[in-house]
């Protein structure tokens, strides 16, 4: 499964990038605003420190006006992924940029039949939110499998980008479930390393180390 950081934090991108796990990245209004960095600033450099997509959400909500944003962001770099909504006008952009061989992430999705019509739509990543689903008194990982299942039924090439990730038990049945991609807030990804038993165990072997009075080089 890919990692994708969700955020525009640029110390946070070159931390996750540094250890090697970093596939990706997404950011959405919110992130950029949160951040408080301009938007085309802020992904140009984050295409910078990460090679795989970048997704870049376009904020006109007419088919026109995301097209017409869709080419003012995909000029930033060759990584950039168009973030489109989950609507009619979402769908056609996705539809054009896609078939121009533009990266798209479909995203606002909280239905199997949403996630796909993204996929006839050509989109190259889907984006089903499932902690707000989960907020929302809906089971978001049924729906990751929902749309696991439906995606190889019919061997849609869109790949599942779980979103909206707010713990470690997500990403885990997320991958149990075979999604093809998460993206979660930086500190749930570091999250993932703790083990009370590996800490423990490094304390363990710190205190008898301690004892043989020896060093290493
Ligand atoms: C996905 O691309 C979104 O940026 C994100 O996962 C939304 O998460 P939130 O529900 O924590 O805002």
């Amino acid at each position: 499964m890919k990692f994708f950081a969700d955020t525009a934090e640029i110390a946070d991108i070159r931390d996750l990038a540094a250890t090697g796990l970093l596939d990706g990245v997404t950011t959405n209004p919110s992130l950029i605003a949160k951040s408080g960095r301009d938007f085309m600033e802020v992904t140009r450099e984050i295409c910078g420190i990460v090679d795989g997509p970048v997704s870049a959400e376009v904020v006109a909500l007419d088919h026109e006006g995301m097209m017409r944003e869709a080419e003012v962001l995909r000029k930033i770099a060759d990584n950039v992924c168009i973030k489109v909504p989950l609507t009619i006008d979402g769908l056609k952009t996705c539809k054009a940029l896609t078939s121009d061989g533009t990266m798209v992430n479909v995203t606002l999705c909280f239905s199997a039949s949403q996630a796909l019509l993204a996929a006839k739509a050509g989109a190259t990543f889907i984006s089903p939110f499932v902690g707000r689903h989960d907020d929302n008194g809906f089971d978001g990982m049924q729906l990751i499998a929902d749309i696991r299942l439906i995606y190889d039924n019919y061997d849609f090439a869109t790949e599942i980008l779980v979103a909206s990730v707010r713990h470690g038990i997500h990403v885990l049945e997320a991958a149990k479930i075979g999604a093809d991609v998460m993206t979660a807030p930086p500190a749930v990804i570091k999250g993932l390393v703790k083990h009370v038993l590996t800490d423990k165990g490094i304390e363990g072997f710190m205190a008898d180390w301690a004892k043989t009075g020896q060093s290493i080089g």
